[in-house]
């Protein structure tokens, strides 16, 4: 039995030690905002927020989780209305959308560590969130802006 705090609430699960926290989060808890892309920590579609950290939660046993809180992206904001995500409504990001809730999760953990973001401070930041519809112009913009 795991207890973890997952978006502020303590959530107790019953899974095997080697359980991907992105399984915990959809099978378990319902969460379904974080999506599966590759199972491998390789696109970015589940990533999510280990403390501060943005992480593949793909690839995260559950059993390394220990006490430190997860955010997923329903955990941002009650409304839908934190900064990044304004950015992203703003900028029409999203086009199938798929990617985008991992997008958000890694631009929010760039943007809590550097405030400030260079263009090339962005892109190592983004490099692993792969996006199959290529909006990667508009995440950048996106980004950009909510820095401001
Ligand atoms: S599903 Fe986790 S990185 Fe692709
Ligand atoms: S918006 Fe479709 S995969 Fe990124």
């Amino acid at each position: 039995m795991y207890d973890l705090t997952i978006n502020g609430k303590s959530q107790k699960v019953d899974v095997a030690p080697d359980t991907p926290v992105l399984w915990v989060l959809r099978d378990h808890v319902k969460l379904l905002g974080t999506k599966y892309g590759c199972g491998i920590a390789q696109c970015g579609a589940c990533t999510i927020h280990l403390g501060k950290v943005a992480v593949r939660s793909c690839t995260l046993p559950v059993s390394a989780v220990g006490n430190q809180p997860i955010t997923t992206i329903e955990g941002l904001s009650d409304d839908g209305d934190h900064a990044v995500q304004k950015a992203w409504l703003e900028h029409d990001v999203a086009q199938c959308g798929y990617c985008q809730a991992g997008q958000i999760m890694s631009a929010v953990a760039l943007l809590n560590s550097n405030p400030t973001p260079s263009d090339a401070d962005i892109e190592s930041a983004m490099s692993g969130n792969i996006c199959r519809c290529a909006t990667y112009l508009r995440i950048k913009a996106a980004i950009k802006s909510a820095a401001e």
